[in-house]
């Protein structure tokens, strides 16, 4: 496995791949890698003659008085994991590689980016479309891996591909939970022993609504409700929003009729955390 920081390495080694006729699997991360990025390896490594694990902080995905600074980063132990799993190459940028001086063009999407996460977090999904499409041009993939818990994220990917004819297949890959229920997240490690215990609340409060809709209740307003009012029980947590949208265009609804997202952020103490699923009719 070869750890690069240069696009043009990337670009080399990849060159030399098409060149055999090998096919291309991509995993863009920001590190500190656990179990659900290993899920995406796994698949990727499994799909793909060749794999490639981007490593990279994106600063313009964080807004200003958000995580970038305290964002945890373990490039050894990463690199472990990666080597471990069958990666053929690291790509670990410096930010000027990434954003040279004079950098100025950025990916705009309307529509998916604005609801849930978009309300709070306003910068972050062009950050997130104006890096992976650059990731996307710099490597070159066949296929794409993304998890699930990033549902919204996921979309929003799925439809940029789509909509700027990228010739890369997106796949999806299943949520990654702790034995408790907890989604795996880097940003976990930031949560005390009190905080750990408490952030169960949120798969908890989710299983509850799912319950609710497997026994036929329709009204969102209602398994809102439902969930809302189990996050409330635990003191430590602070709703951000609790919202079941379409699958596909993320705008709210108010009967389940189509597949939807049932998604939700929840503060625990300072660390915002985020959990879903999906329900399909
Ligand atoms: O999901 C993430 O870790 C990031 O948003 C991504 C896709 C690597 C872009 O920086």
């Amino acid at each position: 496995m070869k750890v690069v920081s240069t696009i043009k390495e990337v670009r080399d080694a990849v060159r030399e791949w098409r060149k055999e006729g090998l096919t291309v699997g991509f995993v863009p991360t920001m590190g500190y890698l656990h179990e659900g990025h290993k899920s995406l390896i796994d698949k990727a490594v499994e799909e793909n003659d060749r794999v490639v694990v981007s490593i990279f902080v994106n600063p313009t995905q964080f807004g200003p008085n958000e995580d970038l600074e305290s964002y945890p980063r373990d490039l050894e132990r990463d690199s472990s994991l990666c080597s471990d799993s069958g990666v053929n190459v690291i790509f670990t940028p410096q930010r000027e590689e990434m954003y040279p001086e004079g950098f100025c063009t950025s990916i705009n999407m309307t529509g998916l980016t604005e609801n849930l996460c978009g309300k709070s977090r306003p910068v972050h999904f062009g950050g997130v479309c104006t890096v992976v499409t650059k990731l996307f041009n710099i490597v070159a993939p066949d296929k794409a891996y993304f998890g699930q818990k990033d549902a919204q994220q996921l979309a929003i990917i799925k439809r940029m591909v789509s909509d700027l004819n990228l010739n890369i297949e997106v796949v999806g890959c299943p949520i990654i939970r702790e034995e408790d229920g907890l989604a795996k997240s880097s940003r976990n490690t930031y949560l005390s022993k009190e905080e750990r215990r408490a952030a169960v609340i949120l798969s908890k409060s989710l299983k509850l609504g799912l319950e609710a809709i497997n026994s036929g209740e329709r009204n969102s307003r209602n398994i809102i409700e439902l969930i809302k009012g189990n996050i409330e029980s635990e003191k430590l947590a602070k709703i951000d929003y609790v919202q079941i949208v379409d699958l596909l265009s993320m705008k709210d609804v108010e009967t389940i009729e189509k597949p939807v997202l049932v998604a939700i952020a929840v503060y625990i103490g300072k660390t915002r955390l985020i959990d879903n699923f999906i329900f399909e009719i």
